[in-house]
């Protein structure tokens, strides 16, 4: 993949999963990726990889669920010599689960990743972003849960439509403004998110690999797409959950998550 040529493009969530697959098919000579998560080997290793395809890689270890985080990345950023033209806000985390289940602080920490930080790194890349060359554009990693209210995933799904309604409204902003914004919602896909949201076995229809959906979204992007729903059942599945009337649909979330709680 590359016609983001010459881009320096920042990725969230970069160590592991879809956002390290995204670094995988963006590495070119053209390009100068800078990586952030909170594992800084694992983000050597990522940015290593994409060195030996000829790109220019750095890293920025960075706990972005901790508040004021999107400044203290961007200050990092910034004072390296960089101004990313893409951003790929990719990182975040769900819990599955009874409301009442989870630490209050995780939630906090939960919405300060999932939605405070990734409005505030929009925020301060995009004036760079105007100001650009042609290609610029931000990437907004959701889900198939930003869809639709869903039990037991409460706070992650609410988190998450939050991004969906966020992104659709930059990209009626900024379309004539020279940058895109997209909102990928992956469904189940296999990387250790299940792992940390406690939903190790749980899938709603098969499984897609990080590397697929990752192609699905930087596609998206290039395409100057609002919203792309990686997968046909997980499109057809987002779809029902837009439809859908409220309660019955609620009654069937309901018991279905209930199910493999
Ligand atoms: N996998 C799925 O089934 C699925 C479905 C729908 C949507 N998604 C979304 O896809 C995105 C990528 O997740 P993934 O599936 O690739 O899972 P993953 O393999 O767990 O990757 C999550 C990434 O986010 C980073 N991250 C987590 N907490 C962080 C923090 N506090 N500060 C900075 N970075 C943090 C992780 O790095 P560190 O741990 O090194 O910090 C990792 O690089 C997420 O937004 C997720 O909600 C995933």
């Amino acid at each position: 993949m590359n016609t983001f040529k010459r881009k320096t493009i920042l990725i969230t969530g970069a160590s592991s999963g879809i956002g390290a697959a995204m670094a995988r098919q963006l590495a070119d000579p053209s390009v100068t990726l800078l990586l952030t998560a909170r594992s800084e080997e694992q983000l050597r290793a990522r940015a290593a990889e994409a060195e030996m395809h000829g790109a220019e890689a750095h890293v920025f270890p960075q706990d972005l669920a901790q508040p004021g985080a999107d400044a203290t990345l961007h200050e990092a950023v910034t004072e390296a010599g960089f101004a990313p033209d893409v951003l790929v806000s990719n990182a975040g985390f769900g819990t599955l689960g009874r409301f009442e289940s989870a630490p209050a602080d995780t939630y906090a920490q939960m919405l300060t990743l999932n939605v405070t930080n990734l409005t505030g790194l929009a925020r301060r890349c995009l004036p760079h972003m105007l100001g650009a060359e042609a290609g610029a554009g931000i990437l907004h990693v959701a889900s198939t849960a930003a869809h639709q209210p869903v039990p037991h995933f409460a706070v992650y799904a609410a988190s998450k439509s939050y991004v969906l309604h966020f992104s659709q409204a930059l990209w009626a902003e900024y379309r004539g403004r020279g940058v895109t914004v997209t909102c990928l919602s992956p469904g189940s896909t296999r990387t250790g998110f299940q792992a940390r949201a406690g939903s190790e076995g749980v899938a709603f229809g098969p499984m897609e690999s990080a590397e697929k959906v990752a192609r699905v979204g930087l596609r998206a992007l290039l395409a100057g797409r609002r919203v792309v729903v990686s997968g046909a059942g997980n499109k057809a599945g987002a779809l029902g959950g837009r439809l859908a009337p409220r309660r019955p649909l609620l009654a069937v979330l309901e018991h279905a998550f209930r199910a493999v709680l």
